[in-house]
């Protein structure tokens, strides 16, 4: 009996089915196990983070640990929240991206509707190998932080410049700088710069406690030069040397400035901070630069923001004076920050994608490391977008009802940039950039310094600080909105 046309179609569609079926419920043992299938998802993507001492708020090491929060794992992993990776998949070509596959993702959601089986125990994945101490071997300087700093148990994150003096006698070039919280779990991310040694006294413990406060860049502070960066640390994050050849300048008797973002936990805490510092053998044949677009955090974009606006953006671009090399890639905003968009158009009339963020998150400031350096020629222009919501409906708007938000230092105030980390691709480009690029920076922030809008904001932060020196004097509430005058 020879089967009908319709008939072989139905069953090469129901084969088909099948086929799709068994592989959403792994080949072989017909149905998804812990063991088997669910602990290598969550040993590979997971316990860099989840795992005790780590700064996710439980471990996913044991059958128990994630069955227990089977169903939160399987939504927090289909919306994409968990593993967080804010930049877009595909958009850039990123080192130690973080996600999973639709697969993975499927399994974890079989697991969890089959009834969530725990499968032999002789099939357990091995726990993944941490290195306890230093990841990157003995540091040749190792800075502590003199005095704990206390985190409240609740309240808003805390911003807070810790001032590390370094004691160096000499000039020295940093190939790698390693961060080791004291307390992982408040600790969010941490930046590493040095400034004039002294430079920042006057500031330091205004408050009676270590440090002084502000998420402020000091490498751009013009009273705090010689400064610079020396790359930061977010949870995470592997920490890595420079690539070879490469590094910072560290000049002799710095202070290397850390700023902490600190997250309370529900019970007060204290942090005590070590940072690594790994010399270089010399001095490079060229120079890292940090060039960000639009420069100085977006301070001469127009960053002026009317309540309830949702989609207000501000925009800038960089032509590459010479032959560069980006390294890896930052983007920054504050809580009113949605979407960046990086591209570079080539001179030979390609694009290239450099950096998406669709949902930014203040709370994950990722360094993106370009799995090969980018290639971006003379004349490549770089385009930068930045959104901004500041209606009501977001859900990180510090300030209820919405208020006016200018550029300023405060984290309720708003930045813009997208950063890259930059070498020139060869001897000449470095020496093509010193002569035509420095000359032109070095105008630009004398001009940017003279301007209306770094004086508007310099008096702004001024009076803001006036207000909360008033607030703890007990004289008028603090408002934690950001310091731009209503209109
Ligand atoms: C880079 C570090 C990191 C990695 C990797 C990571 N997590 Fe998380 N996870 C966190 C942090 C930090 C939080 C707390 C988030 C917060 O409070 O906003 C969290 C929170 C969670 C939560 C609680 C969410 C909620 O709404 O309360 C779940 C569930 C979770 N992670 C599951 C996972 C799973 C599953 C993976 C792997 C597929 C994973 N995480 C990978 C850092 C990480």
């Amino acid at each position: 009996m020879s089967t009908s046309p319709v008939l072989s179609a139905l069953i090469a569609a129901t084969v088909v089915a099948l086929a799709g079926g068994v592989t959403a419920q792994r080949a072989g043992s017909g149905r998804v196990t812990f063991s088997e299938h669910v602990a290598p998802i969550v040993y590979g993507n997971c316990v860099t983070c989840h795992r005790a001492g780590e700064q996710a708020p439980f471990p996913l090491i044991t059958y128990e640990d994630v069955s227990k929060r089977a169903k939160l794992i399987a939504k927090v992993t289909q919306s994409r929240f968990m593993p967080p990776w804010h930049a877009v998949h595909g958009y850039g070509d990123f080192r130690d991206e973080r996600g999973l596959t639709d697969a993975q993702i499927a399994t974890i959601r079989d697991w969890v509707a089959g009834g969530l089986v725990r499968g032999p125990a002789a099939r357990m994945p091995a726990l993944p190998q941490f290195t306890e101490g230093w990841q990157l071997g003995q540091p040749d300087l190792v800075l502590e932080m003199s005095d704990a700093y206390p985190v409240p148990a609740s309240g808003p994150d805390v911003y807070r410049n810790f001032v590390l003096p370094t004691g160096l006698e000499s000039d020295v070039w940093v190939r790698a700088v390693e961060f080791r919280p004291g307390t992982r779990q408040v600790v969010h991310h941490a930046l590493f710069q040095y400034i004039r040694g002294g430079a920042a006294a006057s500031l330091v413990s205004k408050d009676g406690q270590p440090g002084f406060s502000g998420p402020m860049p000091v490498a751009l502070v013009p009273g705090f030069a010689p400064a610079g960066e020396m790359g930061l640390w977010s949870v995470g994050a592997t920490p890595r040397a420079l690539p070879d050849g490469l590094a910072w300048p560290l000049p002799k008797g710095s202070d290397l400035v850390l700023q902490l973002h600190l997250h309370p936990t529900g019970k007060p805490e204290t942090e005590r901070a070590k940072v690594g510092i790994f010399f270089a053998k010399g001095a490079p044949d060229r120079k890292i630069r940090e060039m960000g677009v639009p420069g100085l955090f977006g301070l001469l974009s127009g960053l002026d923001i009317p309540p309830g606006e949702k989609n207000f953006t501000i925009t800038g671009t960089l032509t590459m004076p010479a032959d560069m090399l980006a390294l890896s890639v930052t983007a920054h905003a504050h809580y009113l920050g949605k979407s960046f968009k990086a591209t570079a158009a080539l001179p030979d009339g390609t694009t290239q994608p450099l950096l998406w963020i669709r949902d930014w998150d203040f709370n994950w400031q990722d360094r993106y490391v370009y799995k090969e350096p980018v290639r971006l020629p003379k004349g490549t222009r770089i385009d930068v977008s930045i959104t901004y919501d500041n209606s009501a409906e977001n859900p990180h708007n510090p300030c209820t009802p919405p208020r006016r938000v200018q550029w300023g230092m405060q984290s309720t105030d708003e930045m813009g940039g997208v950063r890259f980390q930059m070498v020139p691709a060869d001897a000449a480009a470095e020496t093509a950039l010193q002569e035509n690029l420095l000359p032109g920076i070095r105008a630009g922030l004398q001009r940017a310094a003279q301007s209306e809008e770094a004086k508007a904001a310099g008096k702004r932060y001024a009076d803001q600080q006036a207000r909360f020196r008033d607030a703890a004097a007990g004289a008028v509430p603090l408002s934690a909105c950001g310091s731009a005058p209503e209109r």
